[in-house]
């Protein structure tokens, strides 16, 4: 159960920046860690404060940060190895390796959408070396990694063919995507589109999308996701868990600024609605990012 009541104010540690917070992004890892998935990854200590993305305002910085000052508006991906003090809250303390500062431009509210989910398709980028010239299949091409992950790898110069139902086809092209609906018909849908086979399947789902790579990838092609760490490596592939990186995140803001990575709010909720903004999650079909905004 979550709900909103009063806690000390963190501790800010000697390499620690204290961020007054604006805005949230929502993951599913959030609602995860709230039914007590994660357990078994990290220790856990009550009371809770899920989140971990955050974007707003240094309002302190432990003796050692030289990086950032007060009044400078910063994102992180604050994931931290015990899980405890997240970012659904008025202030929370973290790692100035995991922060970057704004550059102009960039709207606080994409800000705070941007860093899990927009880290995770950067490191799934390299991990599956996507290059100009390939054709990428991304599996949940309409969700918070997905997005990113479309247009990271048009940037790149590949060709992306994206998996959603058939009322987020218009959202996938205006990505970038050529879009198939998954289900039944996904391994003819991605055949007609690349009869030989993609160079790269991204895998941002698991199960029987993940399992259609022997079906769908090309002999020399690569695989890799973020949801199933042994299935992926049947096919040589690589499994990959979003790392906390404030220099990667300073020039995935960057793009935003320069207008060529594109943020989309699927919804927004205030702080005393949390509980609302994690079953969002959820669902399911979030389609771009779901924030919380302090
Ligand atoms: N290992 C890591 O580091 C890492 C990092 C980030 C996320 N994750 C995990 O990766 C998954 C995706 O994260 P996310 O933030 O992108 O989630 P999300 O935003 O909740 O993804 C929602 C999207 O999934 C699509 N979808 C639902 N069922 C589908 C299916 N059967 N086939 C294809 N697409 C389907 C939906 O499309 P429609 O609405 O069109 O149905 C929707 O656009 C989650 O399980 C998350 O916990 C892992």
């Amino acid at each position: 159960m979550v709900e909103v009541t009063d806690v000390d104010d963190p501790l800010v540690g000697p390499d620690y920046v204290l961020i007054d917070v604006a805005v949230a992004g929502v993951n599913p890892v959030d609602w995860k860690i709230v039914a007590g998935y994660l357990q078994g990854a990290f220790p856990h200590h009550l009371p809770l404060i899920p989140g971990w993305d955050v974007a707003g305002e240094v309002v302190a910085v432990g003796p050692a940060v030289t990086e950032v000052a007060l009044g400078d508006q910063v994102a992180a991906y604050a994931r931290k190895d015990h899980v405890q003090n997240g970012t659904f809250a008025e202030l929370v303390a973290v790692s100035v390796r995991s922060v970057a500062k704004l550059p102009d431009g960039v709207d606080i509210v994409d800000a705070g959408a941007v860093p899990l989910a927009g880290l995770t398709a950067a490191q799934l980028m390299d991990a599956a070396r996507v290059a100009a010239g390939d054709t990428v299949l991304v599996h949940a091409a309409g969700g918070g990694v997905g997005s990113f992950a479309v247009q990271l790898a048009v940037l790149r110069g590949a060709r992306v063919i994206g998996t959603g139902s058939a009322s987020s086809h218009d959202y996938l092209q205006g990505l970038g995507a050529e879009p198939v609906e998954y289900g039944d018909g996904l391994v003819d849908g991605v055949r007609n589109l690349a009869p030989a086979g993609v160079d790269v399947v991204i895998d941002l789902i698991g199960g029987a999308a993940l399992a259609a790579t022997s079906q769908l990838l090309s002999a020399e092609g690569r695989v890799a996701s973020i949801v199933d760490a042994d299935a992926v490596k049947e096919f040589g592939g690589r499994y990959v868990f979003v790392r906390p990186d404030g220099v990667m995140l300073g020039g995935l803001l960057r793009h935003v600024a320069d207008g060529d990575l594109r943020v989309h709010l699927a919804e927004r909720f205030p702080l005393e609605r949390a509980g609302d903004a994690l079953a969002a999650s959820k669902a399911g079909h979030v389609r771009g990012k779901v924030v919380i905004t302090v």
